[in-house]
């Protein structure tokens, strides 16, 4: 495990955009699972400012997405990542695989992505975020990590925190998402963390004991993790620890 420390957002983004870029470049068709939320956003922007960046050959596989809503959904998932990284990046339909959460076989879509995935070896890079009460895409607190793609009741504390998407309170109730299992198969992480808010939980997750209570703790035993974290997010930790 790398844990990256850097002063402030703008600088955490940069230095995670540049490690994927150099990464991306080392495989042939790199598949990357890019998770939405607020704190990859500025990855995301970053890439979209490099101009001599090419991606035509690179393909996506979504992270989650709430139950009852697609990428038309403002709010959803697919959504924002439309808007941050696929529209931007001019990717081409055929290289995203997206859970559709308005589908009426959600089992289905687990297959299809299970089987997208399958079709590229294995996801090369995931970038993820972390919630306050430390799930990893939609896998909540408890969640077995043998889950691959599932469907899943989502926490309290998610349903209320999720509400910083939408303009309008929004009831969600159940998300579909990468299971643990299909997560720890990925050749690289980035685990990405920002601001004050979060420096408990970071504190959590290098500290606790690795637990599927906390699902953040189940990553420390991936080879290729690395976690970037800003000031903010740093601030419990031992500098020995960073
Ligand atoms: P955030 O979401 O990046 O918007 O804080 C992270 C998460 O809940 O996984």
């Amino acid at each position: 495990m790398k844990i990256f420390v850097a002063d402030t957002y703008e600088e955490l983004s940069r230095q995670a955009a540049e490690d994927a870029i150099t990464l991306m470049r080392s495989i042939k068709q790199p598949l990357v699972c890019p998770a939405s939320g607020d704190t990859p956003a500025g990855l995301y922007k970053y890439f979209t400012t490099k101009k001599e960046l090419a991606v035509s050959h690179w393909s996506f596989v979504g992270l989650d997405e709430w139950v009852g809503m697609d990428g038309n959904d403002e709010g959803s998932c697919l959504f924002h990542l439309k808007n941050q990284l696929f529209g931007p990046l001019h990717i081409s339909q055929e290289k995203i695989c997206f859970f559709n959460g308005r589908a009426n076989d959600l089992d289905k879509e687990c297959d299809n992505i299970e089987k997208f995935i399958q079709q590229h070896g294995t996801i090369d890079l995931a970038i993820l975020g972390i919630g306050l009460n430390g799930h990893i895409g939609m896998n909540e607190p408890g969640t077995s990590p043998a889950l691959r793609s599932h469907v899943t009741e989502l926490d309290p504390l998610t349903k209320k925190t999720a509400q910083k998407y939408f303009k309008e309170q929004t009831e969600i109730t159940t998300g579909i998402t990468l299971g643990l299992a299909t997560l720890m198969e990925a050749k690289h992480i980035f685990l990405l963390i920002s601001g004050a808010h979060k420096a408990n939980i970071v504190k959590r997750i290098l500290e606790e004991e690795a637990s599927a209570q906390l699902p953040g703790t189940l990553l420390r035993s991936h080879p290729g993790l690395t976690i970037y974290l800003d000031a903010g997010a740093a601030a419990l930790i031992q500098p020995r620890t960073a």
